[in-house]
């Protein structure tokens, strides 16, 4: 998407000097743009660990170029310990998103077929570049496909405002282009259908705020940003004409992970007759799962909700929002069950959030 008038990927190879891989650093926005340079693994790590780069796809992403990185900054062949080393340092960056841990599989595959060093680094720049691809691919269809679902409620409002509440970022920052949630919204918007987001802030870490309401703005989609607890009561007075979201890991049953909040925001839409969607790529499905149980659930510093970061005199603040010593408790994620939601738009198009129908569209991952 655009910033400033210039076009951005979330991430991208330095093509003059291909070892250094560039991100958003999503951090300071949206009151600074700023680049920053990745170079080693422990730049990769650290950037997802410390969330410079978070979004399930873009996770997965960064963490394929990280790879790549190690192998070209070795100055021996590493060996097969070493990389597997590497990959599960990678892996335990941020546990809940499944997509980081796929792609590192997917490195791992790639790495593999070769044992000379200098194919293997060649074999792992080019498999990056093909998940960044493929990810920007899932996105856009993602919108192709999500598209319909918007032009039929503009058709029933007869081109009254649709409005759309998201949770969270699903944007493009949380991909490499276009996002997830935002997909479908970005080409509604480009399209001329007249339609409104309400943004809610998602405490702790405020993606919403920061994110979803910077990249919005930027692109000209008219939003609105709320507290999280304020899509109840705008759905009872009828403002929210469906919900979409974006998801970090989801069962073959349909049942899935996304950013704390998002199973309350999915009851609210139930209790009030409203659609509620889940973009997703097929990256984001975790195929062995038996039960939600099995998803690891982030816990994250507990210092995120007894402070709120923001912008002052140039640089980011923490403000202490709550007495010291207060005892805090951060889950980065909650579970929504596939029985509130009401469809997935995927990359191969909407299906219903159950085994069946999910098999139907990906028929060969159900056996992986
Ligand atoms: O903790 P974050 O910011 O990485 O969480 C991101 C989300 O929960 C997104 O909704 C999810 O990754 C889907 S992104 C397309």
């Amino acid at each position: 998407m655009n910033v400033k008038g210039q076009h951005y990927h979330t991430i991208w190879i330095d093509n003059t000097d291909l070892s250094v891989v560039k991100i958003i650093d999503q951090r300071y926005l949206p009151f600074s743009f700023q680049i920053l340079e990745l170079r080693t693994i422990d730049d990769v790590y650290m950037a997802i660990r410390n969330m410079a780069v978070r979004g399930a796809p873009l996770i997965g992403v960064t963490a394929a170029f990280g790879i790549y990185l190690a192998l070209q900054n070795s100055t021996e062949p590493p060996t097969n310990q070493t990389i597997t080393r590497i990959a599960n340092k990678l892996k335990s960056a941020r546990p809940t998103a499944v997509n980081l841990a796929m792609a590192v599989n997917r490195m791992l595959q790639g790495i593999r077929k070769s044992n000379l060093p200098d194919e293997q680094i060649k074999i792992a720049l080019q498999t990056a570049i093909n998940l960044k691809n493929e990810e920007l691919e899932n996105s856009r269809k993602i919108g192709v496909y999500g598209l319909p679902l918007i032009e039929n409620i503009t058709k029933h409002k007869k081109d009254q405002q649709v409005n759309i509440l998201t949770h969270c970022n699903a944007g493009w920052l949380a991909c490499i282009d276009y996002g997830t949630a935002t997909a479908p919204i970005y080409m509604a918007h480009n399209k001329g259908i007249n339609l409104h987001v309400w943004v809610d802030e998602t405490r702790p870490r405020n993606q919403g705020a920061r994110l979803t309401a910077w990249e919005l703005g930027e692109h000209g989609v008219p939003h609105t940003l709320i507290t999280d607890n304020t899509g109840g009561q705008l759905m009872q007075e009828g403002s929210v004409d469906m919900v979409i979201v974006g998801s970090d890991r989801m069962t073959p049953d349909g049942d899935f992970a996304n950013k704390i909040g998002t199973y309350l925001k999915a009851l609210a839409a139930k209790d009030n007759n409203i659609p509620f969607y889940v973009a997703l790529p097929s990256t984001s499905i975790d195929w062995t799962l038996k039960n939600t149980a099995q998803i690891p659930i982030e816990k994250r510093d507990p210092e995120e909700v007894l402070t709120v970061k923001g912008w002052y005199n140039n640089h980011s603040v923490d403000v202490r929002i709550a007495p010291e010593n207060t005892p805090a408790l951060n889950y980065g994620f909650d579970i929504t069950p596939a029985r509130l939601v009401t469809g997935l738009i995927t990359e191969r198009g909407i299906c219903k959030a159950n085994r069946d129908d999910i098999h139907k569209k990906f028929p060969a991952n159900e056996k992986q």
